[in-house]
Parts: C-alpha cells; sequence; structure tokens
C-alpha cells in the first residue's frame, strides 16, 4: 500500500528565513517529513521568499499596511493559509502579533520558536536582556501558541551556555544554530502524531508535558 501523504505547513516569515532554511534543507535531506505548502511573508523584501522561490514553493505576501487593522489582516491572513488547508502552521521570525480570533482559528496547529528558554525572557530583544541580566544559560523554546504572547506550552528546548565575552550578535548566531536543529524536530514530532495540542498543553507519546522536552544537541 502507498505511504500516506506527509502533513503539510504553512511556513510565515517576515525577514531572512534561517529557519525557513532548515525546514527546506531537512525536508530535502528526508530527516522531515512534511510537506511546505506555502510561504507567507508580512513584509515583500524579506529574503525567505527568495529561499522559497529556490526551493519551488508557493509564496504569499500579505502586507500589514494593505489593511485598517490588526483583525482585517489576521482574517485576509488566514484566507490565505486556509487556501492550502495546512495541517500545521509555523511561525519562524513572523514579526506580527496574532490575535485572538487568529490564534482560535488554527487552534492546536501554530508551532513558534522564541529566543529564549521560556518562561524567562518572553518578548523582543532577548540576547542582550539575557547578557544584562548576567544570565548563565541562554537558548530557544518551540512552542505551541495560544493567545497568550509566548505563553502557549513548551514543545523542545536547547540551551547554550552564556559566555564571559558574549555579545548579542554572537548569542543570536549559537542560539540560531540550536534553533535549526530544534524547530524542524519538533515538526517532525507533530508531523508523525506523536505531538499533540490537548487542553491548552503539550502531549507527546500520549503523556502531557510538564516542561519542554530538553534537546541533548544529537
Ligand atoms: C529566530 O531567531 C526566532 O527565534 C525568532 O526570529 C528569528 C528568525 O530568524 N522568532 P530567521 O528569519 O529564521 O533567520
Amino acid at each position: 500500500m502507498a505511504n500516506p501523504p506527509p502533513a503539510s505547513a504553512a511556513i510565515l516569515i517576515s525577514g531572512n528565513g534561517t529557519n525557513l532554511q532548515a525546514f527546506i534543507d531537512a525536508v530535502q535531506t528526508g530527516s522531515l517529513q512534511l510537506e511546505i505548502a506555502v510561504v507567507v511573508s508580512n513584509r515583500p523584501d524579506a529574503y525567505g521568499l527568495t529561499r522559497a522561490g529556490n526551493a519551488g514553493i508557493a509564496s504569499a505576501c500579505v502586507r500589514n499596511g494593505d489593511y485598517p487593522d490588526r483583525d482585517t489582516f489576521d482574517k485576509a491572513l488566514g484566507d490565505v493559509l486556509d487556501e492550502y488547508a495546512p495541517d500545521l502552521v509555523i511561525l519562524a521570525g513572523f514579526m506580527h502579533i496574532l490575535s485572538g480570533e487568529f490564534v482560535r482559528r488554527f487552534e492546536g496547529k501554530i508551532l513558534n520558536i522564541h529566543p529564549a528558554l521560556l518562561p524567562k525572557f518572553p518578548g523582543l530583544n532577548t540576547h542582550q536582556r539575557v547578557i544584562d541580566a548576567g544570565e548563565r544559560w541562554h537558548g530557544s523554546t518551540v512552542h505551541f501558541v495560544t493567545e497568550e504572547l509566548d505563553g502557549g506550552p513548551g514543545i523542545l528546548q536547547g540551551r547554550i551556555p552564556v559566555l564571559a565575552d558574549d555579545t548579542a550578535v554572537r548569542l543570536s548566531a549559537r542560539v540560531q544554530t540550536i534553533e535549526h536543529k530544534i524547530y524542524p524536530r519538533a515538526a517532525a514530532l507533530f508531523a508523525s502524531g506523536r505531538l499533540k495540542f490537548s487542553d491548552g498543553e503539550s502531549w507527546l507519546d500520549g503523556a502531557k508535558l510538564v516542561e519542554p522536552v530538553q534537546f541533548d544537541g544529537e
């Protein structure tokens, strides 16, 4: 019997798209069974759109400025996504705070990656804030998106030590190296049916995750 078709994903970006590239590479090398159905940017100059084109993936641009407010933008964005009926909506550097209505529309299907060890350091400028706070550890967290900003249940977390001479730029580069490993892995768990969202929690292999799984570097 033929294999069932892989789960499909829409990947939302605003910029460089190195995480998008990690997904493209993982799919192309066969380590991730996922069909990237569409890449959507809210910025027309996002380099990630070029990455999508180079990989032969459909793309669309939905610009915030073309809509009078967040709710109408989110409605238009959701309508574009619905054309592709994605199993998964992957936020990969998507610089826009989604409305509760959008989150409910795609409930349990939206993943985000946040460059900090959540619940520490939600919000922006995490790398500099980590240095300023004298933290010894930093990293990144993949989580399901809920209506609470950067507050959805964690899935996978990778951490790195903060070095004495670290700058925000250096830390960011090392965090991204981790992100490119953990984000496709989290998507693979979802695509295979092992990872689910239910009752506001992450569930892995039928058990509630009380905290994100720690990525051990392998
Ligand atoms: C990542 O560091 C991610 O943690 C944050 O936005 C950044 C996107 O980077 N949400 P890129 O566009 O994937 O290179």
